[in-house]
């Protein structure tokens, strides 16, 4: 084994760079790209990653890692073991045999770096630890501010009618006006969208531009073509002209969500089913998707339709089902028997209310702003509610799938603490 720094963490002990690797083919693939980078040879270690956690149990570590995983017959679990003997910063970069995009996934997310599969070349070699030193270099913010939260939820109403677009208007009018988020209200409906109308607002050219150009969305295009209905809330809602069909791969509304990311804390985007059909990516960057059901027959069976196609095309999205217009005697169906339909509770029921849907539309507000000591509107503020509980749960896996918060850095700091004590 070569010299390693002694124990003690402290950054200034600590390799720039060590390798555990199995075999020697690899090795001579090695050790040239690390002189070239200005790293000892010697760092290059024979032995896999078993060997790689037993010495740096006892020293300190690298900067960068690279562990081959090829001698190791369950790598997610020896990872582990890994990340509970590496000091917090260090750059893993695993190598292996195993194509397999699963295991590649479950590696990054663990806080891996970059998997490498073998046969190893110079080229690929060299991109990856230049990566790794970019990343070991680049300063880290605290987490507080690198990552800011963001939620984003589509409301997909089963049928049309069933109320969807009422509780998206007020679940942004909630968000932005009570709890004082910056939210964004994106109308997929684009021909007959009422995200504008029930705010009594023009919904302008925002939308419509944004889907014939959408090179054109970054941040200045969202200033400017959004509507504001009030501080914290902005609009992007059409009535696109119904004389011809919409032209449009779906790119715009994946970028217009990826720009709201950056400028808002809440998205809320009114999603009618069938967009599903056309544009099944839509959902990619949301975290729940608020299902809107009544208590009928054919609502019933378009819940499941719903719910099924989430779970085979958006397994990232968590359901919330919430069913509204409900009515005493006046249900097509029972909500037990609707719950043993679509095999799952309902999470929120909103109960049938005329004069407050009738208030909201005479007033030109949204359905909570217009009667906010309603039983609707509590009920759809119980809905605000989880989909923030159920929406930062997502935003803490993707944080930490994106390394934010990897094993590597949470297990490290126990590390760092018990090297510095022995
Ligand atoms: N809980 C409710 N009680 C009574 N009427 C409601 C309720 N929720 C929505 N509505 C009314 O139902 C109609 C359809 O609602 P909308 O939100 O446009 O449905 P969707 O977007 O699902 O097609 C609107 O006139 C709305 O005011
Ligand atoms: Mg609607």
């Amino acid at each position: 084994m070569s010299t390693l720094s002694k124990p003690g963490g402290m950054p200034g002990n600590r390799d720039p760079f060590a390798a555990y690797i199995c075999d020697e083919t690899a090795l001579d693939v090695l050790r040239p790209v690390v002189i070239e980078l200005g790293w000892q040879p010697e760092k290059c270690n024979k032995g896999g990653l078993r060997n790689a956690v037993q010495s740096l149990s006892v020293s300190a570590s690298p900067n960068i890692l690279m562990v081959d995983l090829s001698e190791s017959g369950d790598p997610l679990n020896d990872i582990n073991a890994l990340a509970e003997v590496c000091e917090p910063g260090t750059v893993v970069i695993a190598i292996g045999q195993v194509n397999d995009v699963r295991l590649y996934r479950d590696l990054l997310a663990s806080g891996i770096h970059d998997y490498l599969l073998k046969p190893l070349s110079a080229s690929v070699l060299r991109d990856s630890l230049n990566a790794a030193q970019a990343v070991f270099s680049a300063p880290r913010g605290s987490e507080s501010d690198t990552v800011k939260r963001h939620i984003s939820t589509a409301i997909i109403g089963t049928r049309g009618g069933v109320g969807a677009s009422t509780l998206a208007t007020s679940l942004a009018w909630h968000y932005s006006a009570d709890k004082a988020m910056p939210t964004a209200l994106l109308d997929l409906d684009v021909h007959f969208g009422t995200g504008a109308l029930t705010l009594d607002l023009e919904p302008g050219r925002g939308l419509t531009d944004a889907i014939d150009n959408p090179s054109r969305i970054d941040g200045l295009f969202i200033e400017r073509a959004m509507i504001r209905a009030n501080d914290n809330l902005a609009i992007l809602s059409a009535e696109a002209p119904i004389n011809s069909p919409l032209m449009t791969d779906g790119a715009a509304f994946l970028q217009l969500q990826e720009e709201f990311r950056h400028a808002f804390e809440m998205t809320i985007v009114d999603l009618p089913r069938n967009m599903l059909i056309n544009f099944p990516h839509v959902l990619n960057d949301v975290n729940v998707a608020t299902v809107v059901c009544e208590m009928t027959l054919a609502s019933a069976r378009d819940t499941i339709r719903v719910l099924s196609w989430l779970k085979a095309n958006a397994g990232h999205v968590t359901p919330l089902v919430v069913a509204n217009k409900v009515q005493a005697g006046a249900a097509e169906i029972s909500k037990a028997d609707f719950e043993a339909s679509i095999e799952r509770k309902i999470d929120v029921t909103l109960p049938f209310d005329q004069k407050g849907a009738t208030a909201a539309a005479k007033l030109g507000k949204t359905f909570i702003d217009a009667s906010s000591s309603s039983k609707v509107s509590s009920g759809i503020k119980q809905v605000a509610s989880r989909i923030i509980g159920l929406g930062d749960e997502d935003s803490d896996e993707a944080a930490e799938a994106a390394g934010k918060k990897s094993l590597f850095d949470l297990k490290g700091l126990m590390v760092k603490k018990d090297k510095a004590d022995a």
